[in-house]
């Protein structure tokens, strides 16, 4: 049987490890940290209290549980591959329900953002690449481009490799997680991401602010 193309994709994955309460666990713990520097990461990229934002590979709401509150009420839309840790991040984590329809949140598992209002004009995907392939990218990316026209920036994580030769074997990143470029978590080379982003129609910049795991930063702008 081939291995699926992350842990994530494992059948079964989800139900076991909500059923256990773990939704934290599920998107890699770290909960108050990681949560606060996506706010930093955003607000440093000028997101405003009225823009229309779409987490996209959302999780358990690690940032939306901070982001709902900032935002205009409704302004803030999820989607995931499962839709079940959407709604434990809901129940669990959002303080206040009455700012966020929960029909805001959407199983997403192709990046096809069924649903999602054409107004989206900010968007992140933290922590969402690190865990799939070069091509889930290369195809993603101008699916987000496409789909929302008025969107006025993306920011995503990736984890780098220095160079080809380097990125055929085990990589130990700077905060210690071990990638690789056939499992995740993925590395990938910095010209093959800020290539997908060009091809989608983006103009794309690669930055390393201090990010948990030793991700790094590209920030997308439609051109
Ligand atoms: C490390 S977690 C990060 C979650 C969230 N962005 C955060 O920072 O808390 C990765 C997330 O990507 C989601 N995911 C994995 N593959 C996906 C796909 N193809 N489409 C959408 N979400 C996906 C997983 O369900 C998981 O919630």
């Amino acid at each position: 049987m081939s291995r699926p193309i992350s842990p994530y994709h494992k059948p079964g994955f989800y139900d076991a490890a909500l059923s256990k309460g773990r939704h934290r666990d599920i998107v890699g713990g770290r909960w108050e940290e990681t949560g606060l520097v996506q706010m930093q990461l955003l607000l440093a990229a000028g997101l405003e209290r009225q823009h229309s934002f779409l987490d996209i590979g959302a999780g358990a709401l690690r940032l939306g549980c901070r982001l709902v509150p900032y935002l205009d009420p409704g302004h803030y839309w999820a989607t995931d591959l499962s839709g079940a840790l959407l709604r434990r991040g809901y129940d669990l984590e959002l303080a206040d329900k009455s700012r966020l329809p929960d029909d805001h949140l959407i199983e997403d598992a192709d990046f096809a953002f069924p649903g999602v209002p054409a107004a989206i004009d900010m968007a992140m995907a933290f922590a969402v690449f690190t865990h799939l392939p070069l091509s889930h990218l290369q195809a993603a990316l101008p699916r987000v481009r496409t789909r929302f026209p008025h969107l006025q920036k993306l920011l995503f994580t990736v984890f780098l490799a220095p160079d080809y030769l380097a990125a055929q074997s085990a990589l130990r990143q700077p905060d210690g997680v071990v990638t690789h470029s056939d499992r995740a978590p993925y590395h990938h080379l910095g010209a093959d991401v800020l290539s997908a982003a060009q091809t989608a129609g983006f103009a794309a910049t690669l930055s390393d602010p201090y990010l948990p795991r030793g991700q790094i930063l590209c920030t997308a702008i439609p051109c």
